[in-house]
């Protein structure tokens, strides 16, 4: 089957599962095995993971490790490893340790910039800008994140002209690509297209993605939608890994496994082998001893006769 004339022929999934899906983890996450599932993803075909973030420790501590994780990790060529780096000291701490790429994460609800990164939106873009500078003068590619892009926990709805702004915004300094997030996964797809279509009034197609966390079970529903857009990036985490320390409630990003399969089975090409990217999802539930979040690979696991608990993590 080839994929319909009016969707991607190739998407790029972006898988965000060491940084995203392990932030939110209280336990102690070995740096050693964070290596190791980075490992398993690039065997498994991703080009792009989100490997780390250089974010204060006593904000999350589960990213503390982000030094000894660069250090560790053995690069494949054509993979892009990106990190999270909010202000100059971040950035500081990242450069060094050569990352492909580096995020700037703001959001389009005052609140949750408030309770994510302490400072208004005005404010993260102030703080923002030098790194974005000193980032693109070092080669470095630079990806905006935008949170609640369609809702917030704090403040509800959010309006797509919100994302636009925010959009412009990152424009004005500097930021190549833009991902419009569902941090909270209350999303239905006339609302994300909404706010895709705010985010492309000032980004070409290819330097926007969509960032879904699977919470209402609406991921896949909003990634087709935007698949219709002509929208070919998305980050997913594997098994499902994540939630977000200022999002209560907020589940893990939706799965790999089930966005490859979806658009494996449209017909779409991601350079992703489905087996072995499911053994990887096994590999870090097993570490953190929790259940496999993603339907697909529970539904694979299961033919393959591995036992397997039900339900997310
Ligand atoms: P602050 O407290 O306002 O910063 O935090 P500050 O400049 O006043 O510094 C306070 C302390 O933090 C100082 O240390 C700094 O040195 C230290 P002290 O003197 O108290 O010992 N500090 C740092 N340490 C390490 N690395 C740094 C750094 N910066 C300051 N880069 C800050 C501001 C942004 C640092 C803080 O709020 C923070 O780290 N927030 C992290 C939030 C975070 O990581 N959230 C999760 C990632 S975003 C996300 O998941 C959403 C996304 O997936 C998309 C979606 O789903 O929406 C991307
Ligand atoms: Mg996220």
């Amino acid at each position: 089957m080839t994929a319909s004339m009016s969707l991607p022929e190739f998407v790029t999934v972006v898988d965000v599962g060491p940084r995203d899906g392990l932030q939110n983890e209280k336990e102690p996450v070995p740096a050693a095995v964070k290596i190791e599932l980075i490992h398993r993803l690039q065997a498994a075909g991703l080009r792009e993971i989100e490997t780390t973030s250089f974010v204060s420790p006593k904000w999350v501590p589960q990213m503390a490790d982000a030094l000894e994780v660069m250090a560790g990790i053995r690069r494949h060529a054509g993979v892009r490893y990106s990190v999270l780096t909010p202000n100059m000291k971040g950035w500081e701490a990242a450069q060094p340790t050569k990352p492909d790429e580096i995020v700037v994460f703001g959001a389009a609800s005052e609140s949750f910039s408030q309770k994510n990164i302490n400072c208004s939106i005005a404010e993260s873009i102030e703080r923002f800008a030098p790194v974005v500078a000193a980032a693109r003068a070092a080669g470095v590619k630079v990806r905006g994140a935008i949170s609640c892009s369609v809702g917030c926990p704090y403040e509800g709805d959010i309006a797509p002209a919100a994302v636009g702004r925010v959009a412009k915004l990152m424009k004005d300094i500097g930021v190549q690509h833009v991902g419009v997030a569902d941090t909270i996964g209350v999303g239905t797809p006339l609302k994300v297209r909404a706010a895709m279509l705010a985010a492309l009034e000032h980004y070409p197609i290819s330097e926007v993605s969509g960032h879904f966390h699977d919470t209402y079970g609406q991921a896949l529903g909003n990634i087709f939608e935007c698949l219709q857009l002509g929208i070919h990036t998305f980050d997913a985490s594997v098994s499902g890994l994540g939630g977000c320390p200022y999002a209560k409630g907020a589940t893990g990003n939706v799965a790999t496994e089930d966005v490859v399969y979806l658009l494996h089975g449209l017909g779409i090409r991601t350079g992703i082998d489905l087996d072995k990217l499911v053994d990887a999802g096994h590999y870090i539930r097993q570490a953190i001893g929790k259940a496999n979040g993603s339907r697909v690979a529970r539904a694979l696991l299961a033919k393959r006769g591995v036992a397997v608990e039900a339900g997310c993590a």
